[in-house]
């Protein structure tokens, strides 16, 4: 992460926003109680730094922190999950974090998405910030967060860039994933192609939280 551009700073009004999410895979009916609560909890405590700090770097740390340390999602123990979180804050500057147990039932010493820069993650003050999540072999194969980055730069909307590269990911290799995505300004991106991805978002002192395609669900700081 660089120093926010003096033009980001000058020109732009910029939405501090944080967005989580707790990977994108075929999440039981029975965890999904367990999982809705876990991301909002991770989401809150990440926006909480957010505003105190007014530090992205700091509130993704945070928020993954928060993630790792539940069972649910378990990323920093053995499970094959993957969390991330992606951040601006008020000064433009973003941060994008990605954790991952990897993939059970692969070779030893296989490298999945995370460790590759552009890959599981990527972020550029200039125009914003990503965390992926899925099948890591696909998302290295098409750069996956990289690409969305390139789109943004190319014009489209969080969402939009969002949606084109997980198309294209299908198209061109069948892989599934999802990712988050926020741009330098706040404009924010949900989408995956699994069969559900929890995520949850705060903007405005407004959390929104979701697991099935298409599930946005608003709820408040009081009553988390
Ligand atoms: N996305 C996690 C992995 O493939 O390792």
């Amino acid at each position: 992460m660089s120093e926010a551009t003096e033009s980001n700073r000058q020109c732009k009004t910029i939405l501090p926003a944080i967005l989580v999410h707790g990977g994108a895979w075929a999440v039981p009916d029975s965890l999904r109680d367990a999982v809705n609560c876990g991301i909002q909890r991770a989401v809150r405590k990440g926006y909480e730094v957010l505003l105190e700090k007014d530090s992205a770097l700091d509130a993704i740390e945070e928020a993954v922190r928060a993630l790792e340390d539940d069972p649910c999602f378990n990323a920093g123990t053995k499970g094959h999950d993957t969390v991330g979180a992606v951040a601006v804050d008020s000064l433009g500057n973003v941060a994008s974090a990605t954790s991952t147990g990897g993939i059970t039932g692969k070779e030893a010493g296989r490298v999945g998405d995370c460790p590759l820069v552009g890959c599981g993650r990527y972020c550029d003050n200039n125009i914003g910030a990503v965390s992926s999540t899925g099948h890591g072999e696909s998302i290295s194969k098409v750069v996956l967060a990289k690409t969305i980055i390139m789109y943004m730069q190319q014009g489209l909307s969080s969402q939009e860039a969002a949606e084109k590269a997980l198309s294209v990911m299908t198209q061109r290799v069948q892989g599934s994933g999802g990712v988050i995505v926020v741009s330098n300004t706040g404009d924010i991106g949900i989408a995956f192609t699994t069969e559900r991805m929890s995520w949850a978002s705060m903007q405005n002192d407004q959390l929104c939280y979701g697991l099935d395609p298409g599930e946005n669900n608003i709820a408040t700081i009081s009553n988390i």
